[in-house]
């Protein structure tokens, strides 16, 4: 008999802690990792370098029919490749970081990978993090973890991040990037932020890294049972 196909949905605004902690957990189980997030960066980085404008819906959704997109596992980050060109670094980059909102807010953009990200879930047990994952991507996902912080926090651990890669930005103005972000992120037409009405909320402002993947891994072992 198959063996029985368990998806893990770890959606929360930018900077939650989501990428780290759902890949851990990921290890912890055997399961896949998929970071949405990057393909949506991807999209956004192939666009700028095809300078094509962002909003432009049907050449961007074009574009990405023609684009491959994929992923090695990686520590500590998945490596991801556009077109089999590697791209791990410059999805991050801040201005890829400051105008993939406007991709994300695209309906034809979030058909196409909503789909691919299925097809990868089919695959194989998942742990997958986004935005939309237990409310548009895996509506049928048995555990759905929201992941939370206060936006000071948030800026903290991105500062922290930027830092560690030779990127200076100012504690402050991580801030405000981030409070748009979560405006445009919960407030776009299509598949906008939101928690799902069965996903089990985790505030991680005050909590390490190793107590939330704990925290998930309890809720993973009691719904999976
Ligand atoms: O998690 P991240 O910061 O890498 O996400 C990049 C952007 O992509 C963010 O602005 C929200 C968007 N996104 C989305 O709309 N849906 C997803 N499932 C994942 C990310």
């Amino acid at each position: 008999m198959e063996k029985q196909k368990i998806q893990v949905a770890i959606d929360g605004p930018a900077s939650a802690g989501k990428s780290t902690v759902a890949k851990l957990v990921a290890k912890n189980f055997g399961y896949i990792y998929c970071d949405t997030g990057a393909m949506y960066r991807s999209v956004t980085l192939k666009a700028i370098q095809n300078h094509l404008s962002l909003s432009d819906e049907s050449t961007i959704v074009a574009m990405l029919k023609q684009t491959k997109i994929s992923f090695t596992p990686g520590n500590p980050v998945q490596h991801v490749f556009v077109d089999d060109k590697e791209v791990t670094e410059d999805i991050r980059q801040p201005n890829i970081t400051n105008s993939v909102s406007t991709i994300a807010s695209l309906a034809g953009v979030r058909t196409e990978l909503v789909n691919r990200q299925r097809e990868i879930a089919n695959q194989n047990s998942i742990v997958m993090d986004g935005r939309d994952i237990g409310t548009a991507v895996l509506p049928n996902a048995p555990v759905k973890i929201f992941l939370i912080a206060s936006v000071s926090e948030r800026a903290e651990r991105r500062y922290k991040e930027n830092i560690a890669k030779g990127i200076e930005t100012p504690l402050a103005q991580l801030k405000k990037e981030i409070e748009v972000r979560d405006h445009k992120d919960s407030t776009r037409k299509v598949s906008p932020l939101t928690k799902a009405k069965d996903a089990i909320e985790v505030d991680t402002t005050s909590m390490t890294i190793e107590q939330v993947v704990n925290e998930i891994t309890k809720i993973i072992n009691q719904r999976i049972k």
